[in-house]
């Protein structure tokens, strides 16, 4: 044995050490709390696959967001559920839609006490549930769809528009499709909202953890799937392509999504793009894998809840978008703390 033995146990003898020499923390200000807004409700609408979430009504929105607020989350995350879907998602760039009408009641509610992202994606709001247009081309005999990119891209700057209109501060395309984030610039700036950020879901994986999210937003796609556009499991490298064309389109922020399962992938963009602050998406089905194991008694959620978001900061997130929020918020407050 060598002398003196290097002993690392030192800084993990009190809590007050292990503190002082902790590598990451978690708090509400890196959180983007999501909020489902649906059309056509008059109570909140509970979310099975997600327990403890809800959907809420248009005229009510501001209860949850009021609650979150209290406890210091200050940024949020719109998703729409709207009545109205047909095959070209109009329902999206209406400006009397569910999300716009949302956006202009917060605002009015709020003020800038809270920073409002919107999600600009077409799944919700098509008849087919794709995240673009549907169009149809001929193989010899066979006729085939796919995902029509730059039809999509165009009805994207006008979502984004009708959002920046309605109050957005930022705007979040989540679509996979090529060059949206240079679209939606574009179009943002010549109608004048040049201040309103874009928080690129660069990095979006065809993911099985988004089932509870598709459940909520009724937007799981009615044929076929969507690895023709969200990318592949098993490419990391391939993600610094997307993070790299969104830095040229003009992205404000890049994100990971979902995050748990590619913890790398968010080592590797921060690495590679550390001037641009990056959001990690924890999405749906991560929380309900927690959710659903803490409810049989198996796991310790408040636990099994923190180690998962400190993983998150210390992989390389700057922010996390997660269902945890207010949870954790309430935890925090109360005092917890697992290590
Ligand atoms: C819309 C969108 C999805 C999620 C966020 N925006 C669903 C999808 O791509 O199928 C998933 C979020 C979650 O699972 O929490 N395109």
């Amino acid at each position: 044995m060598r002398f003196p033995i290097l002993r690392p146990r030192r800084l993990r003898a009190s809590k007050i050490i292990r503190d002082a020499v902790s590598e990451a923390s978690v708090g509400p200000d890196d959180f983007i709390m999501p909020v489902f807004v649906k059309e056509g409700i008059k109570e909140p609408e509970p979310i099975s696959s997600m327990p403890g979430y809800s959907k809420w009504p248009i005229e009510r929105v501001h209860e949850p967001v009021s609650e979150a607020a209290e406890h210091g989350i200050r940024k949020f995350l719109l998703f729409g559920v709207p009545l109205h879907k047909d095959e070209m998602g109009t329902s999206a760039y209406d400006r009397e839609g569910v999300v716009q009408r949302a956006l202009r009641l917060l605002r009015k509610e709020f003020g800038d006490d809270i920073y409002l992202i919107t999600d600009i994606c077409l799944c919700q709001y098509t008849d087919h549930g794709h995240c673009g247009v549907i169009g149809k081309k001929k193989y010899g005999t066979k006729e085939v769809w796919y995902v029509d990119n730059d039809r999509s891209i165009e009805l994207m700057g006008r979502i984004g528009v009708s959002h920046a209109e309605a109050g957005a501060d930022a705007v979040a395309p989540s679509s996979m499709m090529d060059g949206v984030v240079a679209t939606i610039r574009r179009a943002l700036d010549d109608e004048g909202y040049r201040d309103v950020a874009i928080i690129s879901y660069s990095v979006k994986y065809a993911s099985g953890f988004y089932g509870p999210f598709r459940e909520a937003a009724s937007s799981a796609p009615g044929f076929g799937d969507r690895r023709g556009y969200q990318m592949d499991p098993r490419n990391a490298n391939e993600a610094l392509k997307e993070a790299r064309l969104d830095v040229e389109e003009g992205a404000d922020m890049l994100m990971v999504k979902p995050a748990l399962a590619y913890l790398d992938v968010i080592r590797l963009i921060k690495w590679e793009f550390p001037e641009f602050p990056l959001v990690a998406y924890n999405v749906s089905g991560e929380y309900s894998m927690v959710k659903a194991s803490a409810e049989r008694g198996w796991l310790d959620e408040r636990l099994l809840v923190m180690e998962i978001l400190t993983a998150i900061k210390r992989a390389g997130a700057d922010l996390i978008i997660t269902y945890h929020s207010l949870d954790v918020a309430k935890w925090l407050k109360e005092g917890y703390s697992p290590f």
